[in-house]
Parts: structure tokens; sequence; C-alpha cells
């Protein structure tokens, strides 16, 4: 929808005429497709702060409200009365599903869980110590070569058993990846359990003793998928996006995602905080800690604070921190030396000037982690269990990419600041 114009004067009083374009919630964008070609000038915007990539109906985010919404419904809503495999259909679908639609898409994602054996082959290759996200990136990369040919982009029922795959089969990996770091055998996934309780079996059952599922524990896990769902354009959703604008095969892009979900900036800040937390050790050294974070000499940062978008809570963080309570309470867990630390930590952050003037803020991974070590997973596979819970993002959005007429390669120009011209002297008279 096209409204007003913004007007461009550039040098010499040249003007030009830039559309405005509104979208159903959020800020206008001010539309410089044709700038280039009419002026001959690129715009500059490192880290692309306020820079719009695409159009998307899939999830809005209002920074400065703390307001996240999956298809136009509140998280708060979906995280209350949905489960993840209905979040699901309803980021890839548009809508929330009838009875017999949920019926069959769990029928389908349960049907999907196992690897290709030839896959499993992938494990014996990596050393014991591997680090499960390297892993999931290479295995699911390893999945472009078993769904080559079978993948056309272009087919819209290929698109969706992409979707169906990604989904049922990276617990499945993320699983055998875990398996391989602690010296135990693969688990086979179980149809009958549902998402999150077949997570929980591949995790920790053992083929010598019977495993009992708790409940609690696949209640909140479900909870963080739901809450990790997607999150619009973030780093690694733009990456897939990035990586399938060239028609890659959607199983490479998927991978490219998962390695730039890695880094501490990302999702690999889970991982941060709880090695954070360790690293403080106490609250009598809480003070320190947070005077290092204000030192802009120190490289030290407080994992889990500070949000690209959201500029005053993150509404994630919200039901998260209350979701840790009850998991703490009801896994009789009385050694939360490590969540008291957070909650502590948390409280002088949040009163000092530093953090208040900057509007940093707990974000979604400051809690995460402690629900995950409180329910026995350990800090390294933290990346990876938000990587289960962005699938679903990371596929909607290359299903969206892909079937937009409007989508290009993406190919972001430059400011060169490198030498100009010069000639190439030959070796002997450099
Ligand atoms: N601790 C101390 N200072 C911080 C922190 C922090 N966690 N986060 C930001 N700041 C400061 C910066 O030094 C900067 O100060 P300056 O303006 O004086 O230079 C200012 O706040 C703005 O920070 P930027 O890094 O410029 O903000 P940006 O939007 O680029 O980065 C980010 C956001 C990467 C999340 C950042 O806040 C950060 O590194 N946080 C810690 C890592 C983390 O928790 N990441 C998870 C993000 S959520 C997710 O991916 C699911």
């Amino acid at each position: 929808m096209s409204k007003d114009v913004y007007r461009l004067i550039g040098p010499g009083g040249n003007e030009m005429e830039l559309p405005i374009r509104t979208g159903t919630a959020g800020p206008d964008v001010i539309d410089i497709g044709a700038l280039y070609k009419t002026k001959g000038v690129f715009t500059y915007d490192p880290g692309f702060v306020s820079t719009g990539s695409c159009e998307s109906d899939i999830t809005f985010i209002d920074g400065e409200k703390g307001v996240l919404m999956y298809r136009g419904y509140p998280v708060e809503q979906l995280a209350e009365h949905s489960s993840f495999l209905e979040v699901s259909y309803l980021l890839l679908h548009g809508d929330l599903p009838t009875a017999s639609e949920i019926e069959k898409f769990e029928q389908t994602i349960r049907r999907h869980t196992m690897l290709n054996e030839g896959m499993l082959n992938f494990f014996k290759g990596f050393r014991y110590d591997a680090h499960p996200m390297a892993m999931l990136s290479a295995v699911v990369g390893s999945m472009s070569a078993y769904y080559h040919n079978v993948m056309d982009a272009s087919n819209p029922e290929h698109r969706d058993i992409f979707a169906h795959r990604i989904l049922a089969k990276l617990p499945t990996i993320a699983a055998a990846a875990y398996k391989l770091n602690i010296g135990q055998p693969f688990i086979y996934p179980r149809n009958d359990l549902n998402y999150s309780e077949n997570l929980l079996h591949m995790l920790f059952a053992v083929p010598a003793e019977p495993y009992e599922i708790d409940e609690v524990a696949s209640e909140a896990l479900d909870l963080l998928f739901i809450l990790h769902a997607d999150h619009e354009q973030n780093c690694s959703t733009s990456t897939v996006r990035m990586a399938g604008s060239s028609g890659a095969n959607p199983y490479s892009a998927i991978a490219a995602g998962i390695s730039a979900l890695w880094g501490p900036a990302h999702g690999g800040a889970n991982e941060a905080v709880l090695e954070m937390l360790e690293q403080i050790g106490d609250t009598s050294q809480i003070k320190k800690y947070v005077e290092k974070a204000k030192d802009k000499s120190d490289p030290f940062r407080l994992m889990g604070f500070g949000h690209r978008v959201y500029k005053n809570f993150d509404p994630r963080a919200t039901i998260i921190q209350d979701m840790c309570h009850k998991v703490l309470q009801r896994l009789d867990r009385k050694d939360t030396p490590l969540f008291d630390l957070a909650q502590e930590l948390e409280q002088v952050a949040l009163k000092d000037d530093y953090f208040i003037e900057k509007n940093l803020y707990p974000n979604v991974d400051f809690y995460s982690g402690i629900i995950y070590k409180a329910l026995g997973i350990p800090t390294s596979m933290f990346t990876v269990m938000f990587a289960l819970g962005r699938s679903v993002g990371w596929a909607a959005h290359w299903r969206e990419m892909i079937a937009d007429p409007a989508a290009k390669i993406a190919r972001p120009r430059q400011l060169y600041t490198g030498p100009a011209q010069r000639n190439y002297t030959p070796i002997e008279k450099r």
C-alpha cells in the first residue's frame, strides 16, 4: 500500500520523490529501490538498523512496546493456550488449524522423524567432543545431498515436505549429536510421543532401562520452542533468506541459518549467559561484573542483556521468567544458586543508570539457559534447543521468500574505501 512520498533533496537542490509504503502495523518504509538507477547513490546502513529487506506477513515486533505477534496472535496468548506444533502450523500456513488439520499435521511430523540410516554415519566421523551446533549445521547441510533431486523449489508440495522434514528431523539430529558427546548409543524416535516428549526420550533414554518422560520438562520445552519459533528478520532468518535467495537448496540455507544462530551475539547468548553466571560465581561479585560491563575498555558484556529491537522489555523474557520459577519449583530443585544469582544480577542492572539510559533489559536468553540446565540439558546444547524452536520460523520465511514474485537474489551494495586504481608493479620493483 502506498500513501505519501518522501522528498529527498540532493546536492544542487536535485529533488527526488521516494514512495512510502505502509504495512498493517509498524513504521512506514521508504521505498529506495529506484535510488541508484535515478540518482546514482546507494544508502549506507551497517547492520541493517533502519533497513527493511522484504515484505513479510509472518511475525510482527514492536520493540518499544514489547509486542511480539505470530500471524497477528500475541505470543503471550499462544504461550498460554497453544502447543509448539500448533504454532508451527500457524507460522507455516497463516491461520490456526482446525481439529482435523492439526491432527493431520502432527501425524505428518511424527512420520518424518527418522533419519536416513546413512546420515547416522556422519556422527561416526565427528570427534567425541565436537560442538553440537557444528554437528547440527553439518548434518542439516547434508540433507541437501539426500534431498537434492527431489526438491523443486517451484513446487508448493515440495516446499511443504521440506518444512515437515526440517521440523521433524532436527530433534533427531540434535539428540544424535548429544549422544555422541556423551558416548551413549543413538536412540530412535518414538512416534507415539508428542514433539517435546520425543525429544526428551531421544536425549535421555538408554537401551538398558525404561525412561519415564517428565511432564513438567516436556511442558517447559514446548513453551521455550513456542517463544523461539520466529522473530521476523533476525540474523539467522535473514541468513536463511539470503542463502535461499540464490535458489540454493533450502536444506543448505537452513544449515547457514544454524551457523549464524551459533554466534554469542545471537542464539549463542543462552550458552554465554550460563558461562557468565558461573564466572560471576556468587552475588558478592555482581557489582564488579556490572562495572566491567560498563567499562568500554573491557570487552565483557552482560550476556542476555540488550536487544537490537526490544528497547523496553522482551515479552519472551517475562514469560520465561515465570516458567523458570515453575520448573524449579515443580522439579523440586532446592539448589538454585544460579537462578538466585541471575535474579539479583537482573535487579542490580535494571537499577543502574548505564543500563537504563541504553535501554538494556534481559532478553529471552537470560533465563532460558537456567531452565535447560534444570532439565538436565548441558550448556553446549542450549543453542541447539534454540535452533529446534527457530527451525519452523526459518522454514516459514524460506517458503514465503520463494513464493514472493517480488523476491530477488539478496545482493547488498557497499561504500568502497580501498585504494583507488593503481598499476601493477613487478615484484623486483616493490
Ligand atoms: N552489556 C553491556 N553493554 C551493552 C550490552 C550488554 N549486554 N548490550 C549493549 N550494550 C551497550 C553497547 O556497548 C553500546 O554502548 P555505546 O552506545 O556506548 O557504544 C550500546 O549498549 C548499544 O549496543 P549495540 O551493541 O550497539 O546494540 P546492538 O543493537 O547492535 O546489539 C545485542 C544488540 C547484540 C543483542 C547487544 O545488546 C549484546 O551484545 N547483548 C549481549 C548478547 C546477547 O544477549 N545476545 C542475545 C540477543 S537476543 C537473541 O538473539 C535471541
